[in-house]
């Protein structure tokens, strides 16, 4: 059975909106673990759009399940992961302005860099996941660099726009999910992932863990949506 590790980035976007304290990702962390969410993730982006060093540092001491830390291999990000050593961290490619991560680690063109951040996370037993796009290239580096886990990135199956293509997406998100098991990876799997495309992902059966952000924050205003207006209609009539 896959584990649900729920990524809380866009609760902390809401609240830099207004660039106030409301909604709290630790709040929403605290509430995803009660309704049973097996981990927490966050993205901790050079420019701290929206996680910010605090909640890095509270979530560490009120996540009782599984802390996931995104974050590109750069010099500054990686001092925090090693002071607040969360239980993985996932590096990710960053481009500044982007919308949200575009694609998988370039594996290869980053592999001295990639090695020597993994060597200094394994070091403070932190585990290590990479990014990467589902192809061969990417899966077999992984595992030359002794990563612990792989994120394959979903985003081609989640974005396709026929059936066929939809299907094409997902076979090779298997083959990969075997290759990876046979490189003695683990494996987890996000981006893009919603209500109507989980469960045919999920058939792929080494997927370990899956990480979602953005369909549950959608969900979570439009479902949260009424009752908050009618407790607000109350106090004005
Ligand atoms: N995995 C990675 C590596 C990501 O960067 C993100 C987005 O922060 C996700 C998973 C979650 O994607 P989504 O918000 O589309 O569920």
């Amino acid at each position: 059975m896959a584990r649900l590790s729920v990524n809380v980035d866009h609760v902390a976007t809401l609240r830099e909106a207004r660039g106030g304290k409301l909604p709290d990702p630790v709040a929403a962390a605290i509430l995803a673990e009660m309704a049973g969410a097996d981990g927490i993730t966050i993205h901790l982006r050079g420019d701290r759009r929206h996680i910010k060093d605090r909640d890095l540092y509270i979530l560490r001491n009120v996540v009782h399940t599984h802390l996931n830390l995104e974050m590109a291999a750069t010099p500054q990000v990686l001092e925090k992961a090693l002071e607040v050593v969360p239980d993985m961290v996932t590096l990710v490619p960053e481009r500044p302005g982007e919308k949200t991560t575009e694609g998988g680690l370039d594996v290869e063109a980053n592999y001295d860099l990639i090695s020597e951040t993994i060597g200094e996370l394994q070091t403070k037993e932190i585990l290590v996941s990479l990014f990467i796009n589902p192809d061969i290239d990417s899966v077999k580096s992984s595992a030359k660099l002794r990563s612990d886990y792989v994120e394959l990135n979903t985003t081609a199956y989640t974005e396709a726009k026929t059936a066929s293509k939809e299907s094409e997406e997902l076979e090779r998100l298997g083959q990969m999910a075997e290759l990876a098991e046979k490189l003695g990876l683990g494996l987890n799997a996000g981006h893009g992932l919603n209500y109507k495309n989980i469960q045919r992902l999920l058939e792929i059966e080494q997927i370990e863990e899956v990480s979602i952000g953005h369909a549950l924050v959608a969900r979570a205003v439009l479902v949260g949506f009424y009752g908050a207006v009618e407790e607000m209609v109350e106090l004005v009539r």
